[in-house]
């Protein structure tokens, strides 16, 4: 990525619902320090509590959705375009970007999962990971490419799962680091 000598990098943020990603990156984002400013947060849904939150942070938000999603992402590509949006961070967004919207944000589209990629791609991760009675699971920041959950890995955070481990436990403690590794993985690409 392009290095970054003081201009912050106009940002968008994608999200589908709770937002906890979304509003510890609002936050890194108005640090001095940060390599990037949130200048728009999108959702396809409509009442993601995300963008109740991005909008009492005076941040502009975006909700489009669409039956056919290629229709979503050309209406979203456009107005990408007209904000001069040059960086994305996935943050809970549940939908997979088509291979035209990723050429279009070529290596600057980045994901945060709830899991040690390459293990537990996709959904419900927590559960599965409980179900196949692991010993770690973990988080990790990585690049978006053509194959879900597959770009070049940034940063991961490995995570100890206990004998009284549940859902509830496990998912809040992941969250905790993924919050911890979301900032630590955008200061990493562009330093
Ligand atoms: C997070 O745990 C994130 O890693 C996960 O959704 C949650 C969103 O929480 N993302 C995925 O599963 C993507 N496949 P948040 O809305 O509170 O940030």
């Amino acid at each position: 990525m392009k290095r970054y000598f003081g201009k912050k990098v106009s940002t968008a943020v994608f999200i589908s619902g709770r937002g906890s990603n979304l509003k510890n990156l609002i936050k890194f984002s108005r640090n001095k320090k940060s390599p990037i400013k949130i200048d728009l947060v999108f959702s396809n849904n409509r009442n993601a509590y995300g963008l109740s939150y991005a909008k009492i942070e005076k941040i502009n938000t975006l909700f489009i959705n669409d039956k056919k999603f290629y229709i979503l992402e050309k209406k979203l590509l456009k107005i990408l375009k007209e904000k001069k949006i040059k960086f994305i961070c996935l943050a809970g967004f549940m939908r997979i970007l088509t291979n035209n919207f990723i050429k279009k944000f070529k290596g600057r589209i980045i994901n945060i999962h709830p899991s040690l990629l390459p293990k537990y791609k996709g959904l419900n991760t927590h559960r599965r990971v409980l179900d196949n009675n692991e010993i770690y699971t973990g988080c990790t920041v990585h690049f978006v490419n053509y194959k879900l959950d597959s770009g070049k890995i940034i940063l991961q955070k490995k995570i100890k799962i206990f004998k009284n481990d549940n859902l509830k436990k496990l998912s809040k403690r992941v969250l905790k680091e993924e919050h911890k590794i979301y900032p630590k993985a955008i200061m990493k690409i562009f330093s």
